[in-house]
């Protein structure tokens, strides 16, 4: 992701060479403007680079066209003036014909030109097919990505995905067709991370198409401790990398001819793995007794050669397998060999990252058949965009696929159509799911005969067509052993040759059941205490634990991504250490570089499901607040569920409250904190609440016992009121410094127990006594009594989650102005304060 570069392209830089050597055939290019009406002058010849660009109109059927600021117009040039932006939907995704087993340039160019005049920089994720291809962070300037991809099938799909708050946004894609027995791979494919050519010229250029046929862009590079080499004869650059010739023109040579020619970067991520290919060429005449010969030398080790480049004529070296930058510190250098007479030279140099595509795109006929399924339905096409079975947290709910391992195209096994107002007759292409087990086509509208292959699906255990107005009679071969067949409610249906009848009960034949045991759902809201440490001069003398390294919004927000197992194994150090355990599994200590994570596993024998784990991802994807655990990553592998947390060092609840303790009576001065904040973890469970009653299929009552709101465990229901409940019992938690549930007491849970001592109007006897009743007893008395209204059985009767804050806030204006007044007890006066901005907010 090099941005200055792209910039550099699209700012018109009067002073950038383009060299155009002859209008190339540009077969098998695909340029596409994002954003650009069909009717507008499509296709246009770019008049720089002289690439043909068209409208992307025909190659996605969503998202809204944008153009960018007009204060931005001036700098900025086609294609890259308009964009296609989408406010709808999570994934949405540009289908593009491509040819299988083909090798392409894939370059997708994203300029945001503050377009909706919001100056908000969007961000989100681009996959290819079904795989995480990288997260754009779109800043000021254009963002470019590129990388080299073989397609699996003919059709390629590149999808957008929102993660956030903002919405994602294109501006061009380019695809560039290459040959296929260069840049070979040991596994997974390469990302462009650098492309040079050795150039001293004072303000940067760059070669693209049609100099280089394959329209890489290439960037003049130059370092001070070099010397500048060039020719103005042609330079053969016959190979299959075929090097721009006016690139190969140029070559750099150390100043001092006995010194390497070094070229250091540091690695964004230490375990990128890299592929190396320099392109070298003899620019200089060389006497019958001279030679110019190097090793290439890698952090250290030897890498290739010893190289002798030919005079005039091109000799590609590159690694065969990757390699790695110890330390994050990469360093190539060129040494000269003993018996070289000339120093080290270098034209032209390409690198490149590694990138797994660990997913398999699902087997083609089954998304071939679903695409037409779709095509012959009114239904929502955002929904149906991408690949319909990974990843599967963007999978369609109508759909179900058996993804045996991600080496694997994931099939279908489930399409369940039922009450989409489908019309007309029940689609042919059904037939090319092979291996559907379930076909849910109930509640539409459907008409015309129950087709006779619906008979022959040998792997169809579930029919469900009733509520439709099926015609004819009933093909012979549904009434097959094995297949649970429902047709009621087709009024014109008839179930046997001889049409006697419309059938009044569902036809039925027990098949053996293999219903999952009811899945008791039970996970853990855990509530995090975070003791923000105040600047007091106590608190400086206390020997608090080190802190560790502050949570970098830019990491916490930005890099929620995808791991593979393989990552969360290494994370975690192979599970050493365990942090606790819930209902999803075992959680696990970890590091992603450098910082402290939380790794949430499911297990194999979880009760809590793919469900709960989905909803916890999505959740956390969409909504951000400080006061929420931030979510790092996630893993889906197969069966390798597992969620990556921020890591918050300071515990639970529990510890917290008996680290108070601490602070209260184990030292002297006795302190008091006055500043803390809580943060909410573990959303498994955590439902978008809409007031309604939900999905039968969710009934199982989740949550810690004692937190949850009774209403929700009589009735299901789910609101507000149901977090003010929970808020409620932290809050007397707090206060009150006991468990929620007693295991000795009579009244055991905290409402009851509290409830008793307040009919005694004993207040001193409730507060946590660690405060040695160093407290102002109003504002006390005001949070008790708003914990009691938070926790009340009847969700009408709490107050809602503002009034909460409200009344709190009143209670630490109370407090604060005895403290004020009571500067005795700590040597500085500190506030309490409460952040206002208690909900959460969607990033
Ligand atoms: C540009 O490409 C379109 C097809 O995409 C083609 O019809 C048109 O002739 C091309 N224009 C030029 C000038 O090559
Ligand atoms: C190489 O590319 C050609 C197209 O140029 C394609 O037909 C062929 O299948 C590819 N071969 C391999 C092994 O990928
Ligand atoms: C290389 O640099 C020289 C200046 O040293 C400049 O005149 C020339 O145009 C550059 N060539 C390319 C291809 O960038
Ligand atoms: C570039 O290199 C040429 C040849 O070595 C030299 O004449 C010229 O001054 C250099 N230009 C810059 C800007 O370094
Ligand atoms: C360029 O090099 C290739 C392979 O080395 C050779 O076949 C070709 O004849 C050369 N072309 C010229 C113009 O020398
Ligand atoms: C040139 O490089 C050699 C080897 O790196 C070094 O020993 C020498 O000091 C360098 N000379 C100058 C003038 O920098
Ligand atoms: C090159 O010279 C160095 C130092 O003079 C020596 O250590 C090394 O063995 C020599 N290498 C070869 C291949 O002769
Ligand atoms: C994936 O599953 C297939 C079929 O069960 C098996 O042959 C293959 O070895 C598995 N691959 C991996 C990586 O587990
Ligand atoms: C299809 O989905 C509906 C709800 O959308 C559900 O009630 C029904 O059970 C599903 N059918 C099958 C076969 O799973
Ligand atoms: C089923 O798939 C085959 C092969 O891909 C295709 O030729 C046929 O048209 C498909 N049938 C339907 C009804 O879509
Ligand atoms: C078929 O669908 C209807 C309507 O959605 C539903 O009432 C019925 O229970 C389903 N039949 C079976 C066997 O699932
Ligand atoms: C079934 O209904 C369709 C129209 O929905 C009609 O054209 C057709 O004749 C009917 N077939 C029978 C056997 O009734």
């Amino acid at each position: 992701m090099e941005s200055y570069l792209v910039h550099l392209l699209v700012v018109i830089a009067t002073s950038a060479i383009i060299h155009i050597v002859q209008a190339q055939d540009q077969q098998g290019f695909i340029s596409l403007d994002c954003g650009l009406p069909a009717n507008e002058l499509s296709p246009y010849i770019e008049t720089t680079t002289r690439l043909n660009f068209s409208s992307d109109a025909a190659f996605i059927q969503t998202g809204k066209i944008g153009r960018i600021h007009s204060n931005a117009v001036s700098k900025s040039q086609r294609p890259y003036t308009t964009m296609r932006y989408f406010p709808d939907g999570i994934r949405n995704c540009y289908n593009l014909n491509v040819q299988k087993g083909r090798k392409y340039l894939i370059r997708a160019i994203f300029t945001y030109g503050n377009y909706d005049g919001r100056n908000i920089e969007p961000e989100f994720d681009l996959y290819l097919g079904p795989n995480l291809w990288t997260t754009i962070y779109l800043e000021a300037q254009s963002t470019r990505e590129e990388m080299l991809h073989m397609p699996t099938s003919n059709s390629l799909q590149i999808c957008l995905v929102k993660t956030g708050e903002t919405t994602p946004l294109i501006s061009a894609l380019e695809l560039r067709p290459m040959g296929n027995d260069s840049y070979i791979t040991k596994s997974g494919y390469l990302v462009q991370y650098r492309w040079r050519y050795l150039n001293n010229s004072t303000t940067q250029s760059y070669i693209r198409y049609s100099s280089d046929i394959y329209d890489r862009i290439w960037l003049s590079y130059f370092q001070k401790e070099w010397t500048q080499i060039s020719t103005t004869f042609d330079v053969n650059n016959s190979n299959e990398y075929a090097p721009p010739k006016d690139a190969l023109q140029y070559a750099a040579t150390p100043a001092n001819a006995s010194a390497p020619l070094t070229i250091e970067w540091s690695s964004e991520n230490l375990h990128d793995q890299y592929y190396l290919y320099a392109h070298f060429a003899e620019l200089q005449d060389l006497q019958a007794n001279e030679i110019r010969e190097f090793n290439l030398v890698w952090n250290g080790q030897h890498l290739l050669g010893p190289v002798t480049p030919r005079k005039l004529d091109l000799v590609t070296v590159f690694s065969r397998s990757p390699r790695t930058c110890d330390g994050g510190k990469c360093i190539l250098q060129l040494i000269r060999t003993n018996r070289s007479t000339h120093p080290p030279l270098l034209n032209a140099y390409e690198l490149y990252t590694v990138i797994q595509f660990p997913q398999s795109e699902t087997d083609e006929s089954d998304v071939s058949a679903i695409r037409n399924i779709v095509a012959t339905y009114p239904l929502s096409r955002i929904n149906w965009q991408g690949d319909p079975c990974v990843p599967q947290l963007l999978r369609s709910d109508a759909l179900n696929c058996r993804n045996t391992n991600m080496s694997m195209p994931p099939r279908i096994t489930t399409l369940n159509l039922s009450s989409n107002g489908l019309t007309g007759i029940i689609a042919a292409a059904i037939q090319n799911l092979t291996q559907l087990e379930k076909l849910d086509l109930s509640n539409n509208k459907l008409t015309g005969p129950v087709p006779e292959f619906l008979g022959n699906m040998k792997s169809l255990l579930v029919i469900n067509l009733s509520g439709n107005n099926l015609n004819g009679s009933l093909p012979q071969a549904l009434q097959r052993t094995g297949l649970e067949l429902s047709v009621e409610g087709n009024p014109e249906l008839c179930i046997s040759d001889s049409c006697r009848k419309p059938p009044k009960k569902k036809v039925f034949v027990p098949i053996v059941a293999s219903v999952g045991s009811a899945a008791i759902v039970i996970a853990m809201l855990v509530l995090f205490l975070v003791i923000k440490k105040k600047k007091s001069t106590i608190q400086q003398n206390l020997t608090m634990p080190p802190s560790t390294p502050k949570w970098n919004d830019t990491f916490a927000n930005k890099n929620s991504r995808r791991f593979v197992y393989s990552e969360v194994i290494k994370m975690t150090n192979n599970f050493q250490r365990v942090l606790g355990q819930g209902g999803f599994g075992m959680v696990y200590q970890g590091n992603v570089n450098g910082y402290e994570v939380a790794v949430k596993v499911l297990s194999q024998s979880s009760t809590q499901g793919y469900k709960e784990f989905k909803a916890e991802v999505d959740l956390l994807l969409r909504v951000h607040h400080t006061n929420l655990v931030s979510l790092v990553g996630y893993c889906y592998e197969g069966d390798h569920l597992a969620l990556i947390y921020e890591f918050l060092t300071n515990g639970d609840l529990k510890q917290h409250l008996s680290g108070l303790e601490y602070l209260h009576i184990g030292c002297s001065p006795p302190m008091v904190h006055r500043d803390f904040k809580a943060k909410l973890a573990d959303f498994g469970l955590s439902r978008s609440f809409q007031g309604g009653v939900e999905s039968q299929d969710s009934t199982a009552i989740a949550g810690t016992p004692g937190y949850l709101d009774p209403e929700y465990n009589q009735s299901g229901r789910l609101h507000e009121k149901s977090d003010v409940f929970s808020f409620g019992i932290v809050l007397l938690e707090m206060i009150t410094n006991r468990p929620v549930i007693s295991q000795t007491s009579e009244n055991s849970h905290i409402t009851e127990w509290v409830g008793s001592k307040l009919k005694r109007g004993d207040i001193v006897e409730i507060i946590d006594p660690n405060l040695r009743e160093d407290y102002d007893s109003n504002s006390a008395w005001r949070a008790l009594e708003l914990a009691m209204s938070c926790a009340n059985p009847s969700s009408s009767k709490r107050p809602s989650m503002s009034q909460v804050i409200h009344e709190l806030k009143e209670c630490i204006v109370l407090e604060n102005s005895r403290v004020y007044n009571n500067q005795g007890l700590v040597s500085q006066a500190m506030s309490i304060s409460l952040d206002s901005s208690v909900g959460p907010m969607a990033r």
